[in-house]
C-alpha cells in the first residue's frame, strides 16, 4: 500500500513521489524536503531542506531494504536538479554495480528529456543546452570504467513509446555501438551520447497529432515528419555547445547509402560515419518500441530488417555489429 500523505499533511492536499534511495549519498544537503515511509500508511520528514542525510540513517534504510523515500510533487524540479548534479557522485561510487549507476543516470536522464519536450511547456533550450551534458559524460565515464555494463544498459532501456524515452535509448545505444567499433575516447563516446539524445529534437516542433497519429499519414503528413531533421538542424545550429559531427547525427540520421532516404538524399560517404550509426540503432530502438497505433516489433523482427538493409541501405559492419551487440544484451537478459 502506497503511504497516504494526508496522514503527515493533514492540513494541505500534497502529493508525494517516490525517488530512488540510490540517489542520495551521505552529508550532501538536501535543497527540498526528504519523506520516508513510517509505516504503510504514514509518512514521515526525513530530512529537511538544507540539512544532510548522515551514513547511519542511509545505512538503516539500505539494511531494511528500503528502495524508495519520498519527495513532495511541488518539490520535484528541485530533486530533478539534485539528482542531475548527483550524476557525477552516482558514477564515483563504488557500493553501487555499474548496471544500477547506469540506471539511476537513465531515469534522470528519462526525465530531463520528458520535461523538456513536454507539449504543455516545450522547453528545448533546456536540451539543447548544458543539461544533457552530464548524462553524455556519465554514459561515457561508465561504459569506459566497466566494458561489461555494456550488455546491462541495454536490456534495462524502457520500450514506451514517447519520443523522449527514444532520444535517450538511441544515446545509450549509439554509445554502445560506438564502444564496440572501437571507439576508447571518452570525450568522443560523450559527443555522441550527446548527439544521440539529441537525434530526433526536430520531432518536438512536429505537430504531435502527426506524431502520434493511429494509421497510415496522408502524403502531406509524411512530408511534414521528414522535415524532422532540418528542423533540429536549424534549431542546433550555431550553438557553441554543439559541434559539427552531432549537427550531422541530427541532420543525416535518415539518410541511406542508397540515396533513398531522407531529408536531402545524399549518398555512402557524404553520410557521416556518427549519422550512420545512429541510423542503425534509430531503427532497431522505434522497431522495438511499443507505438500508439502499433505494439512493439519483437527483437528479431526488428534484426531481419536491419540485416535486408545491410549494405544497401545502412552500413554493413555497423548493422553487424549492433545485431551481436544487442543479441548478447537480449540473451544476457533472458537468462537473468
Ligand atoms: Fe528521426
Ligand atoms: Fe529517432
Amino acid at each position: 500500500m502506497s503511504p497516504d500523505p494526508e496522514t503527515t499533511q493533514p492540513s494541505s492536499r500534497r502529493s508525494y513521489l517516490p525517488v530512488p534511495l540510490d540517489v542520495f549519498c551521505p552529508d550532501q544537503p538536501l535543497p527540498f524536503s526528504l519523506y520516508s515511509s513510517a509505516d504503510d500508511s504514514t509518512l514521515a520528514l526525513a530530512c529537511p531542506p538544507g540539512e544532510a542525510l548522515s551514513a547511519g540513517a542511509l545505512k538503516v534504510w539500505r539494511d531494511a531494504a528500503v528502495r524508495v523515500l519520498y519527495i513532495d510533487t511541488a518539490e520535484h524540479r528541485l530533486y530533478q536538479q539534485f539528482a542531475e548534479a548527483a550524476m557525477a557522485d552516482i558514477i564515483a561510487r563504488d557500493d553501487l554495480p555499474s548496471r544500477r549507476k547506469v540506471e539511476l543516470c537513465y531515469a534522470t536522464t528519462r526525465e530531463l528529456v520528458r520535461e523538456a519536450c513536454d507539449s504543455s511547456n516545450l522547453n528545448l533550450e533546456e536540451l539543447a543546452g548544458q543539461r544533457r551534458e552530464k548524462w553524455a559524460d556519465s554514459l561515457a565515464t561508465l561504459v569506459c570504467q566497466d566494458e561489461t555494463v555494456l550488455d546491462g544498459m541495454l536490456s534495462m532501456l524502457l520500450h514506451d513509446y514517447y519520443t523522449y524515452t527514444h532520444m535517450v535509448n538511441v544515446s545509450t545505444m549509439v554509445t554502445a555501438l560506438a564502444y564496440r567499433m572501437g571507439q576508447r575516447d571518452h570525450d568522443k563516446l560523450s559527443m555522441i551520447a550527446s548527439g544521440g539524445l539529441l537525434h530526433d529534437i526536430g520531432k518536438m516542433r512536429i505537430d504531435p497529432d502527426t506524431l502520434n497519429k493511429i494509421g497510415p499519414l496522408s502524403e502531406q503528413e509524411r512530408d511534414e515528419l521528414q522535415q524532422h531533421p532540418v528542423l533540429g538542424l536549424e534549431f542546433l545550429h550555431g550553438r557553441e555547445n554543439i559541434n559539427p559531427q552531432q549537427l550531422r547525427m541530427v541532420h543525416q540520421h535518415h539518410e541511406k547509402l542508397d540515396g533513398s532516404g531522407y531529408p536531402s538524399g545524399v549518398v555512402g560517404g557524404e553520410i557521416s560515419t556518427e549519422a550512420q550509426m545512429t541510423a542503425v540503432v534509430d531503427i532497431y530502438d522505434a522497431m522495438t518500441c511499443k507505438r500508439p497505433y502499433r505494439d512493439a516489433i519483437a527483437h528479431q523482427q526488428a534484426i531481419s530488417v536491419l540485416t535486408e538493409q545491410a549494405g544497401t541501405k545502412l552500413n554493413a559492419e555497423m548493422a553487424s555489429l549492433w545485431k551481436e551487440t544487442i543479441e548478447r544484451a537480449v540473451a544476457g537478459a533472458d537468462s537473468d
